[in-house]
């Protein structure tokens, strides 16, 4: 009860503007790309879903920030794009192949599929994400090492293959292998209230969605823009340091990257934002 009692406190602390004094909420915009592309930053939410309306972190983001991902020439994360391409079209391994050697059209073969993961993946019996699929194809494929969690050229690659699909709605297929049973746990996972805090994803993304912990504008906490460009550490960021850095704040331990407990996740979070365009490479504060 008095732990309880302590950590509503040491929340109720870090939120500002519960009260009248900033309303919050999403801006009334629209996100277009150099003035052409217009990406699904709204979309009504399928049956079953919290929300009524699902709504993409571009909108809680200052005018500043959603104007840097409006323009290609001005949004950081398109030069790890740039070097994603190099990466797909350079040999590595003793396989002596690139990416590229085998999946020859990369525009035709990637339209799309970044919109789709994380996927079922049968041999591994478990959700891939773009980052895995990556490393089995470095792995089986070319002969090559995996790269490790968050080396700067897994960042680029992925944001690279992602970004591809630009625009495309997120769609997971809950219907292949066992994926209902992983999203099935990542929901559960999103409601647990863990850490010295005492909070869920949920109290968060949910009960406090369009309000201010610290200077930072809370969102629905949606994945459609990752990897993310993140002006606060000038880098890409991934969806799992994303994830670990949010558990991080709630004063909890945080799992592994691409353990079951984040792969769970990534796939319950996924599916909440569905519909959504891809938005990759997003900026955000
Ligand atoms: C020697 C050929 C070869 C090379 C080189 C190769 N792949 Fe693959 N890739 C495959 C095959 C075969 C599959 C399907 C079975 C599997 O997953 O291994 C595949 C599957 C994929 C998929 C999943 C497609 C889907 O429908 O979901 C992606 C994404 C992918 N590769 C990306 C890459 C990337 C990125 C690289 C470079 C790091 C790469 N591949 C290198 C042969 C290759
Ligand atoms: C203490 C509050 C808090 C909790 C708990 C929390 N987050 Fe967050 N999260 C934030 C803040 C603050 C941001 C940055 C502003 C925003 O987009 O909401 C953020 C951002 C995100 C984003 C990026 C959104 C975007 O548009 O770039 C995702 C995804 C996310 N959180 C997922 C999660 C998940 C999954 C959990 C549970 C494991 C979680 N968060 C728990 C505070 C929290």
């Amino acid at each position: 009860m008095a732990k309880t009692y302590k950590s509503i406190a040491l929340f109720s602390a870090l939120l500002m503007g519960t009260g009248a004094a900033l309303a919050g909420g999403p801006v009334d915009d629209k996100l277009v790309i150099d003035g052409e592309m217009e990406i699904q930053t709204r979309v009504a939410a399928p049956e079953g879903h919290p929300f009524d309306e699902i709504i993409s972190g571009w909108h809680y983001r200052t005018e500043e920030t959603r104007a840097l991902e409006a323009d290609s020439f001005q949004n950081p994360g398109m030069l790890y794009v740039e070097r994603g391409e190099e990466i797909w079209n350079t040999v590595d391994g003793d396989a002596g192949k690139s990416c590229a050697s085998c999946h020859e059209d990369a525009g035709e073969f990637l339209k799309g599929l970044g919109a789709s993961y994380p996927k079922w993946n049968a041999d591994a019996g478990k959700p891939f994400n773009i980052e895995l699929q990556i490393n089995q194809c470095r792995e089986k494929n070319m002969q090559a090492k995996p790269y490790k969690f968050d080396a700067a050229d897994q960042k680029a690659l992925t944001t690279y293959i992602k970004h591809q699909s630009i625009g495309m709605p997120v769609e997971v297929d809950l219907t292949q292998g066992d994926m209902q049973a992983w999203w099935d746990k990542g929901k559960e996972l999103y409601y647990t209230r863990t850490g010295q805090l005492n909070l869920a994803c949920a109290s968060c993304h949910e009960d406090y969605n369009g309000k201010y912990i610290r200077a930072d504008h809370l969102s629905q906490g949606n994945v459609n823009g990752f990897p993310t460009y993140r002006l606060k550490q000038s880098e890409m960021v991934s969806l799992h340091n994303r994830f670990r850095g949010c558990i991080r704040d709630t004063r909890a331990e945080f799992p592994a990257a691409f353990s079951d407990d984040l792969m769970a996740l990534e796939v319950y979070v996924t599916w909440r934002g569905s519909g959504l365009g891809v938005e990759t490479p997003a900026v955000r504060q």
